[in-house]
């Protein structure tokens, strides 16, 4: 039989399969299930067959082949959490937090979240997917291959609208596919300083109705909400999400950043698809969250992007039977970092998962924790073709080395987007 491209000979081929249809739980992640000497087949947009290269040798002819020796073949990185559509940056507040400043200081003096959210009102659409593109362009560079993306930096209903075009835009421009998260509630914009309730109100009844007859299909899309002292308490959270579910959103939440506001609780509640961040969460909570079927999206470039000692207590939720990924939240405050490989060396670290448990939390539990796990995120027959190519040998090396750029090649949806660490 005929297929578009077969890769063979690569040293392993990590699969990473979903476990039940679902992401790998507890101490079942970093299942890789590895093939030496591996080979996948892909057609069309689809991965058609893998397993040993002098099997698939036997089966297929191929028009393009593609020698991987030497190297080691897996799924292309999910990113589940990005706040990867901005305007400007601020490099300023940075060198403010280096001098002493905390972030939560800088955002009560009207800077952090709002600084960026004035950029991104004066920007045009235009604007915005053309600063955005040169992040995306560094993401695939360096093996991701479909991001979330949330809106959040306009808190008011034009500027919020006018995110979610860029994302779609984006989406269809760009290789790297976008799923849209709507986070109007990312913060209370200053001209509702002190009437947290009424901009509540304007999420609810206004920016959320707009939002959802927007995005087309919002069962294909999140509503997110920034629940932390400082931005919404838990009451306003619970209102903002109860309604999205209503209007057809599946829910995600910022919870335990900074202080534990019970937002994993209420997220487990609501039947949240993730509850992300998870630093300071109590243990009765990581309990709940590791019996639901909620994942925890761990962020670990935040506090490391703040120089905070304190990370999501990774191994209690796998102990507690938990589904755990991990992601960039890459945004221009806390952490701006286009690389899943800098937050897979973060999380072997001070999540002290192994480089397979992080590898598996990086592809197919983050593909679960934004409703994509049964079309992306390993490498099973009948999966989109979205494929890495990395330059070593041993899967064992990725996260033991970090600050280079491991990714050789990456296919996406059965094209050859970069090649030689370029892009075609
Ligand atoms: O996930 N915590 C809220 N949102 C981002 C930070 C966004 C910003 O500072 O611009 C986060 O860390
Ligand atoms: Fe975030």
């Amino acid at each position: 039989m005929n297929v578009d491209l077969l890769i063979t000979h690569a040293s392993q081929l990590l699969t990473i399969p979903s476990h039940d249809r679902g992401p790998q739980r507890g101490d079942r992640l970093g299942d890789l299930d590895l093939i030496e000497d591996g080979a996948v087949a892909m057609s069309g947009n689809s991965i058609v067959d893998l397993g040993p290269t002098s099997d698939l040798l036997e089966k297929y002819t191929a028009a393009r082949a593609i020698d991987a020796r030497g190297r080691v073949v897996m799924p292309g990185f999910v990113d589940p959490h990005t706040h990867v559509v901005f305007a400007g940056d601020r490099a300023n507040e940075f060198e403010q937090r280096i001098a002493g400043a905390t972030y939560m200081q800088i955002m009560n003096a009207g800077g952090g979240i709002m600084s960026t959210v004035r950029a991104t009102r004066t920007a045009s659409v235009d604007q915005l997917v053309e600063q955005t593109r040169a992040r995306l362009d560094q993401m695939l560079l360096c093996g991701t291959t479909t991001a979330e993306a949330k809106t959040g930096y306009g808190l008011d209903t034009a500027a919020e609208l006018k995110m979610l075009d860029a994302i779609e835009q984006l989406d269809q421009t760009h290789a790297i596919d976008l799923v849209p998260t709507f986070l109007g509630a990312h913060a209370i914009p200053a001209e509702y300083k002190g009437r947290e309730d009424a901009y509540t109100d304007l999420v609810v009844n206004g920016m959320l109705p707009a939002a959802a007859s927007r995005i087309l299909h919002p069962a294909f899309a999140f509503c997110d909400v920034f629940c932390e002292d400082g931005a919404f308490n838990l009451d306003q959270t619970r209102r903002i999400l109860e309604r999205a579910k209503e209007l057809g959103f599946a829910l995600k939440i910022h919870v335990d950043e900074f202080e534990p506001l019970h937002g994993t609780r209420l997220g487990v509640e609501l039947g949240a698809t993730s509850v992300d961040h998870v630093v300071t969460t109590p243990q009765d909570e990581v309990s709940l969250l590791g019996r639901s079927h909620t994942i925890a999206v761990s962020l670990p470039g935040t506090p490391f992007g703040l120089a905070h000692k304190e990370y999501t207590p990774a191994k209690a939720i796998l102990a507690a039977g938990g589904a755990l990924a991990i992601a960039t939240d890459l945004n221009p405050g806390t952490t701006w970092n286009e690389s899943m490989q800098f937050i897979i060396a973060l999380a072997c670290r001070y999540l002290k998962l192994t480089q397979g448990q992080a590898l598996a939390a990086a592809t197919i539990n983050a593909a679960h924790a934004i409703g994509r796990g049964g079309s992306i995120g390993s490498i099973e027959i009948g999966k989109q073709a979205d494929v890495l190519i990395m330059s070593v040998s041993n899967y064992r090396e990725i996260g033991y080395r970090y600050g280079t750029n491991l990714v050789d090649t990456v296919i996406k949806r059965g094209q050859i987007v970069v090649q030689n660490g370029r892009l075609t």
